[in-house]
């Protein structure tokens, strides 16, 4: 048996092994992508390819910890309903064998093109990085070319994450990088034939610029349009948490600006963070045949408490967020949940409208395990609203302070924490529940806030309170379970 062989049968072995204890866990989500066993993270070579979608993902088939990753691979047709296809990419060749990490995919002459990391450490745990190619007919079997990029100057060996996309009849590449000065930077490259690679630069970061005081290393970039702006969205680390800003361990934003294909250089402004909430890291993005920008993220970060979620003990860690569409809306980046997540709902909308007077409450048929809630005409008098999923979240909003705060008990020590954003006037939310993950958009996804928490298993209550007067209209639905075969 040759090395990948292996890789892929231990790989599969250990899926049928911890099936029925994975299957059984009452935080198993509904109607997300995870891993059938071990470890999930980044999204990965996001492709829209004779009309079916592929999203390829950081998968760690033999522990809920990271470590060699291959690249796991999920394919819809429509995307809410997900096929588990076989191992894309295993770390079997000496350029990858302590992971095939991050990266894209682009098509070409009917193929898709994979771009990743081959990350390499010696037993003294020096790192080595090579941007590798992968080549596919029918997205499922990888014929592997190795490395095509190596090393540029002036960069330690934290630099991965290739995104490939072509503009003006040229090919782009934006690694996520680090300067032998420890900052970090996203470098440029370029190609005519997306085989021979030529390194152009930094294009933002790297101790220059708006962003020379940003972090010391900056993973998973991806450049692409959205309306007349460019934007740059990365995952940037080593930024010190800031009044309600950079709370997590590490963040994922973007900058907006202007790229400049001829001259290799981007004209941008502020960074700002994609979500508000705890779990959301190393987001990719992928145009489709609609001409829509859409999203997917890892519903977790790198070193926050990984090892304290409780389905370790079922053997599996981690999901991606539901896929989300981009728009660009007064100089801000906005997600909104894809219209086809409609399809995941079961029946008719339970509809109320509700005058909450200085008291708390359910509402009938406002409950469960898997369900959307979009609430609508919100108005207040003064004072404080909320809702609580179970006795795991509340999602508040203060009128006087024009804030929204979500609040999860911590899986670590069952204190509650919060991630909090200003929002001037609150007019819409739409809230996606999935047992153990909630994912709130605020007026048409203006601010998002994604999380993990973990309810009692038996409390699927849903207590809406308001300190004075709020009047809203609520539509729910149950969302099904999406079978992921
Ligand atoms: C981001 C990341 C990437 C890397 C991958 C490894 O979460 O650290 O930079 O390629 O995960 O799994």
């Amino acid at each position: 048996m040759t090395r990948d062989e292996q890789l892929r049968q231990t790989a599969y072995e250990e899926m049928e092994k911890h099936k029925g204890v994975v299957e059984q866990d009452p935080y198993r989500l509904h109607y997300h992508l995870m891993p059938p066993v071990g470890l999930l993270n980044d999204p990965n070579g996001f492709i829209q390819f004779k009309g079916v979608y592929h999203l390829y993902y950081q998968w760690m088939p033999f522990k809920t910890g990271h470590g060699a990753k291959f690249w796991g691979h999920y394919s819809s047709r429509d995307l809410v309903n997900w096929t588990h296809e076989d191992i894309a990419l295993t770390p079997a060749e000496w350029y990858e064998k302590n992971g095939c990490y991050s990266g894209s995919a682009i098509e070409h002459d009917g193929k898709i093109y994979a771009y990743y990391t081959g990350n390499v450490k010696d037993e003294e745990g020096n790192r080595e990085s090579y941007q590798c190619l992968a080549l596919s007919e029918d997205s499922i079997h990888f014929d592997k070319k190795g490395p095509v990029v190596h090393l540029p100057e002036g960069f330690t060996a934290h630099f991965r994450d290739p995104k490939v996309w072509e503009q003006d009849g040229t090919y782009f590449m934006v690694v996520g990088a680090q300067t032998t000065e420890l900052k970090g930077a996203v470098a440029l490259l370029q190609s005519e034939d997306l085989l021979d690679w030529e390194y152009r630069g930094v294009l933002t970061g790297g101790g220059q610029g708006e962003l020379a005081n940003f972090g010391y290393m900056f993973e998973c970039p991806d450049l692409f349009k959205l309306g007349n702006q460019d934007i740059l969205i990365f995952s940037p680390q080593g930024i010190e948490a800031s009044g309600m800003k950079y709370q997590n361990v590490y963040q994922a934003g973007y900058v907006a600006g202007q790229f400049d294909s001829a001259t290799g250089t981007f004209k941008h402004g502020n960074f700002g963070e994609l979500d508000r909430g705890f779990d959301f890291y190393a987001p990719q993005t992928t145009v489709d045949d609609k001409g829509r920008r859409i999203l997917f993220a890892w519903m977790s970060v790198p070193d926050q408490n990984e090892q304290d979620h409780p389905t370790i003990e079922h053997k599996w860690l981690h999901a991606m967020t539901l896929p989300r569409e981009l728009k660009f809306v007064n100089g801000k980046v906005r997600q909104v949940p894809l219209e086809e997540l409609r399809d995941l709902r079961a029946g008719e909308a339970i509809e109320h409208k509700v005058v909450l007077d200085k008291e708390s409450r359910e509402l009938n048929g406002v409950n469960g395990k898997a369900f959307e809630m979009e609430i609508r005409d919100l108005s207040f008098s003064e004072g404080w609203f909320d809702l609580s999923i179970g006795d795991g979240c509340r999602l508040i909003y203060s009128v006087g302070e024009k804030m929204v705060t979500l609040e999860r008990k911590s899986y670590v020590n069952g204190v509650v924490e919060k991630r909090q954003c200003k929002v001037v006037n609150l007019d819409s939310l739409r809230v996606f529940v999935d047992t153990s993950s909630i994912e709130v958009f605020i007026n048409e996804g203006e601010e998002t806030f994604t999380a993990r928490f973990y309810p009692s298993p038996n409390n699927d209550t849903v207590h809406f309170r308001a300190s004075n007067q709020a009047r809203f209209t609520i539509r729910k639905w149950d969302l099904d379970h999406v079978n992921l075969k």
